[in-house]
Formats: structure tokens, sequence, C-alpha cells
């Protein structure tokens, strides 16, 4: 193992592959119907990665610290045979925790075969328990009542869930409350993030973002709680516990309270791209060497050099009202969150 820190002596530890662009839902917040509709050029498939050349790489990311891989999209379940993906990754590379983010609509097919190539855990997407708001935030397609079919999916096949809801002021903030409590009831860990500025697309703006600080009212108006410290360095999300349940909640600041100075996240888009950053403008191309056939141990080398000249920040640039240094961001859909 060849551990590395960029130039802000962050470690290099965790890898999200996004593994298609591709979705079945239209959250406005991320995939637009304006924007991502019949006439948008989705990746062609020659041009995405193969199971073999994203384990491939990450054996390289291994050998320098990753020990975690997070697999995304676009909607990660609509690549033919994830489950594949997932059992050569465990088998093949040194990294166990291997977890998912996804819609669930496509889990109750295939939540046990996830499970059984070697999945560990799942975070899941839902934004409203109402059907009108649920459609007006995924853009009209499925039900709430289909999210938590793919959620009880997960929990029979034995997979730990966490549901990720984006508040938007104005269009689902009365949800906050309705979800607590029926995640609360779950003891399924509920995680709130603050609208974010990603991409190019999703017309964001300040006044949409909920706070940390205001979620945190509307919830302690009917319950008590607490901070908890992070289960790992650099966790997003901060953790609070409810003192009755036990069970847990959190929210990820990265608008009111951003948390670059522990960010140790690598990215890889489907075609191949490294972006050492959620809001970078370019990355740079994987794909080309490994269709080259670079060595391994070449391949690693590059890797930590991208690394090691890494100096992102943009979230607490953005904070500090320092100048943006991404011009075009990608999007969100593209580089998987
Ligand atoms: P855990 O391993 O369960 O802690 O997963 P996670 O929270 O890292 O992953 P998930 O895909 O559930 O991401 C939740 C939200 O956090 C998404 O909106 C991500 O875009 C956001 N997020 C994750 N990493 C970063 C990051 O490095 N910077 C910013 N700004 N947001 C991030
Ligand atoms: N702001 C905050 N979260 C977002 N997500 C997608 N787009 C945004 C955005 N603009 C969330 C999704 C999913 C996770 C990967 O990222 O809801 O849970
Ligand atoms: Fe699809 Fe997730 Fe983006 Fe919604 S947030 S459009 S479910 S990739
Ligand atoms: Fe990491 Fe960039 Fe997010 Fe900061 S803004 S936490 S550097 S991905």
């Amino acid at each position: 193992m060849n551990r590395v820190a960029d130039k802000l002596n962050r470690p290099l530890r965790d890898l999200r592959i996004s593994v298609t662009d591709q979705c079945n839902f239209r959250c406005s917040y991320c995939m637009p119907r304006e924007i991502f509709g019949p006439e948008y050029a989705f990746l062609p498939k020659d041009k995405v990665l193969s199971n073999e050349e994203i384990v491939f790489v990450a054996k390289s990311f291994a050998q320098l610290g990753v020990q975690k891989i997070r697999l995304t999209g676009g909607e990660p379940l609509l690549r033919p045979n994830l489950s594949e993906l997932i059992a050569i990754i465990n088998t093949e590379t040194s990294i166990k925790d291997i977890s998912l983010t996804t819609n669930a609509s496509l889990l109750p097919r295939y939540a046990q075969k996830l499970k059984d190539a070697g999945l560990k855990r799942i975070n899941i997407s839902l934004d409203s328990l109402d059907t009108d708001r649920f459609a007006l935030m995924s853009g009209g397609r499925s039900s709430p009542e289909a999210v938590i079919r793919g959620i009880d999916a997960a929990e029979k096949a034995g997979l730990p869930v966490k549901i990720n809801m984006v508040a938007k002021l104005g269009v689902n903030e009365q949800d906050i409350l309705p979800m607590v409590s029926y995640f609360r009831g779950r003891k399924i860990t509920l995680r709130f993030i603050e609208f974010m500025d990603v991409g190019e697309t999703n017309a964001w703006k300040m006044d949409q973002v909920v706070p940390a600080k205001r979620i945190l009212e509307t919830i302690g108006e009917h319950f008590q709680f607490e901070a908890v410290d992070p289960s790992y360095t650099g966790e997003v999300a901060s953790r609070y516990r409810f003192l009755d349940t036990g069970s847990e909640f959190g929210i990820i600041t990265s608008i009111t309270s951003p948390f670059c100075g522990t960010c140790n996240r690598a990215r890889i888009s489907a075609e191949g791209k490294l972006f050492t950053c959620l809001f970078a403008s370019e990355g740079t191309d994987l794909r080309k060497h490994v269709r080259a056939g670079i060595s391994q141990e070449e391949f690693t080398s590059l890797v930590s050099k991208i690394w090691i000249s890494r100096d992102d920040q943009y979230s607490e640039d953005r904070s500090k009202g320092r100048p943006s240094r991404s011009n075009k961001k990608v999007e969100m859909s593209y580089i998987g969150g």
C-alpha cells in the first residue's frame, strides 16, 4: 500500500464510481426534464467503462489507500448486471466496503442479488411521502410507494439502508417532519441534504436552500436529540441521535457549513474521467490509458500524481466568497453526486 495525501494533506479514502449517466427519474435538482429530454445525448455504450476496466481502476485506487467504493449513476441499477460488477470488485480487489446510491425503484428486483454479490449498504433517495410533492421533486415518474417497496426489499435482503432527502424551500419543506416520524419509526437513518449548486442545469438559487439550522429547529420542536461523533473521518453527514428511540438522522451541509477540509473522495464518471471535486469542470481521462494497455503499476503512479496535486475546495471557496475555479461544472447525474 502506498498511501497518498493531496496539497491540503487530505488522504485518498473513498472512491465514487458512476456506472451509468442514465436515470429513470428526472429530479428537478439533478436531471430537470426540460434539459434531460429525448434529445439529450447520453454516453454511447462503447464509451462507458466495462466491468473489467472498472476493476483495473479500482485496484490502483486500493493501492493508494481507498477502502470504500460507492457505486452511483445516474441510476446505477440501470446498468445491466450490476451485481456481477460488485462480485468482481469484491473478489478481485482488497476493497470490501462496497455501497450503492440509488432511487430504489428497481430494488425489489435486484436487492437480494446485490447482497449475494457482496454489496454492504445502500443509500436511497426519497424527498417526500406525499404523492404530489414526490412527483414534483422526482420529475413525475414512479411514486413514494414504489420507493418504499425498494426500501423494504433492501431490508429484507439484509442490507443496511440510509435515506437521502433533498430539501427545497417552498417545495418540500413541509415533508421534513413526516419523513422524520416515518423513518424514526422504522429505525432507518434519514439524512437531509442542502440543495446544492451542482452542475449548470438545476437553476440553483440560495433562497431555495433549507439551511441545516432550520431543519434542526423544525425537528427540535417535536423531538429531543443529541449530536453524535462522525462514524468515520471525512463523513459528509453530521449525525444526530433521538434521545427516546436511539435512532439517528443526519444533515449534509455543503452550503451552510462546507466539509472540504476532510474531503477524501475521488470520483470517476461512467466514461472513466477522474474528478477530484464534485464541482470540478474538468476530469482526467483515465479510459484512454486503460484502453491503451497501461500497466497496473504505471496506472497507480498516474492516479497518485493527480491526487498529490489536488487542491480543490469548491464549497469552502464559495462560502468564503472566493472566486470559483470552476467555469462549467459537470452535471450531478454524470459525476454521480
Ligand atoms: P456514506 O458512506 O453512507 O456516508 O455515504 P455518502 O453520504 O458519502 O454518499 P451519498 O451518495 O449518500 O451522498 C449523500 C449526499 O452527499 C449527496 O448529495 C452527495 O452528492 C453529497 N456528497 C457526497 N460527497 C460529497 C462531497 O465530497 N462534497 C459535497 N459537496 N457533497 C458530497
Ligand atoms: N443538491 C443536493 N443533493 C442532490 N442530489 C442530487 N442532486 C442534488 C443537488 N443538486 C442527491 C440525490 C442523491 C444523492 C446522490 O445526491 O438526492 O440522494
Ligand atoms: Fe436520478 Fe438520483 Fe438524479 Fe434523481 S437524483 S435524477 S434519482 S440520479
Ligand atoms: Fe470535496 Fe469538492 Fe465537496 Fe469540497 S466541494 S467536499 S472538495 S467534493
